[in-house]
């Protein structure tokens, strides 16, 4: 769904399969006669998510992030530790071609290309927030399919507790030469929360393939955990017992925990985390460091979804 739609009173339910596939079109055809130069980020619309793009019925209100924002004020530390540097850097990440180690607690484990990962899925459109711990937001209309889709058809084990993801490690993007984070970059998530229906694996966003600098080929949304915790251009998914190491909580544990669940009564140790600013509407460019404050939502406003995975936890202990 694109901005000028919401703008126009469309609700995401009333774009037909159709029109999603014939504004997607639009946008390949329009990018392949401005010669792929007109937009930064163009290079990834050379390919065409398949179609057609299943709905999702969400109830989402709020407005959409503008689609520049969303691909050019990035987290992606490979690509540099500036919010520009992923954009700026975004042709160094090379997905093509691009194959997925799965292994651990599993039945069905082996190497599997992007293409074999994609095949079997029907795409849908989830318009989710993101939070980063940074405390600044987006609303971003995510193309992908349920993670726990993927994930059984690898058949874990008893023995699978947890899922670990790893991106890429590659010494030619140019984050890679900094110690910021302990290379590669790796998360996890308990297996019943990347089991949840809401976890999805993104493989585009506004309709469009998804470009490098948000996590190409394939990465997670969990809408309802800090951003950090969604983790892009995945190549390893391993089934565990035991929770794996993450790189945010490795580098400073009392600051990232585990399960990195939004919560504005958790504090990160240096700022609060009561209020983000939105980047969304009109904002883009340097216009997002003034942005306007919002209330921030206990699980990122997911929290009637999956408080029953949380039951009986201590929220400030586990945070
Ligand atoms: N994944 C990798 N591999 N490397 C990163 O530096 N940054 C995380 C997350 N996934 C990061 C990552 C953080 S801190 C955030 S807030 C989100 O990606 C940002 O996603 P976006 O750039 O698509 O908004």
């Amino acid at each position: 769904m694109k901005d000028w739609m919401r703008v126009a009173g469309i609700k995401s339910s009333e774009i037909t399969d159709e029109q999603l596939f014939r504004q997607r079109r639009t946008i390949i055809q329009a990018s392949m006669a401005a010669g792929m130069t007109g937009f930064i980020g163009s290079q990834a619309y050379a390919k065409e998510l398949p179609g057609p793009i299943k709905k999702w019925d969400s109830n989402a209100t709020d407005a959409l992030t503008n689609e520049e924002t969303a691909t050019t004020y990035n987290n992606f530390y490979e690509l540099g530790t500036d919010k520009g540097d992923p954009v700026k850097h975004a042709d160094k990440l090379v997905t093509e071609p691009w194959s997925v180690v799965v292994d651990g607690e599993c039945n069905a484990p082996g190497k599997f290309t992007f293409e074999d990962i994609l095949k079997p899925h029907a795409i849908e459109e989830r318009i989710y927030r993101l939070r980063c711990v940074e405390a600044w937001s987006m609303v971003i209309p995510w193309n992908g399919f349920p993670l726990a889709d993927l994930l059984k058809r690898f058949q874990p084990n008893g023995n699978a507790k947890y899922v670990a993801f790893e991106t890429i490690n590659d010494d030619n993007l140019p984050g890679m030469s900094s110690r910021v984070l302990d290379w590669p970059y790796r998360e996890g998530l308990r297996l019943d929360e990347a089991m949840h229906p809401l976890t999805l694996m993104a493989v585009g966003m506004y309709g469009n393939v998804i470009p490098n600098q948000n996590g190409a080929p394939m990465r997670l949304v969990v809408p309802w955990k800090y951003g950090y915790k969604s983790i892009k251009s995945i190549v390893r998914i391993t089934f565990t017992e035991k929770q794996p190491a993450t790189s945010w909580n490795m580098s400073a544990p009392h600051e990232y925990g585990f399960y990195s669940n939004v919560n504005p009564d958790v504090s990160h140790p240096r700022w609060s985390q009561a209020k983000e600013r939105r980047l969304a509407g009109d904002i883009s460019g340097l216009a997002a460091l003034f942005a306007k404050k919002i209330d921030s939502q206990f699980m990122n406003g997911y929290g009637e979804e999956v408080a029953e995975l949380y039951a009986d936890m201590d929220l400030t202990k586990f945070f």
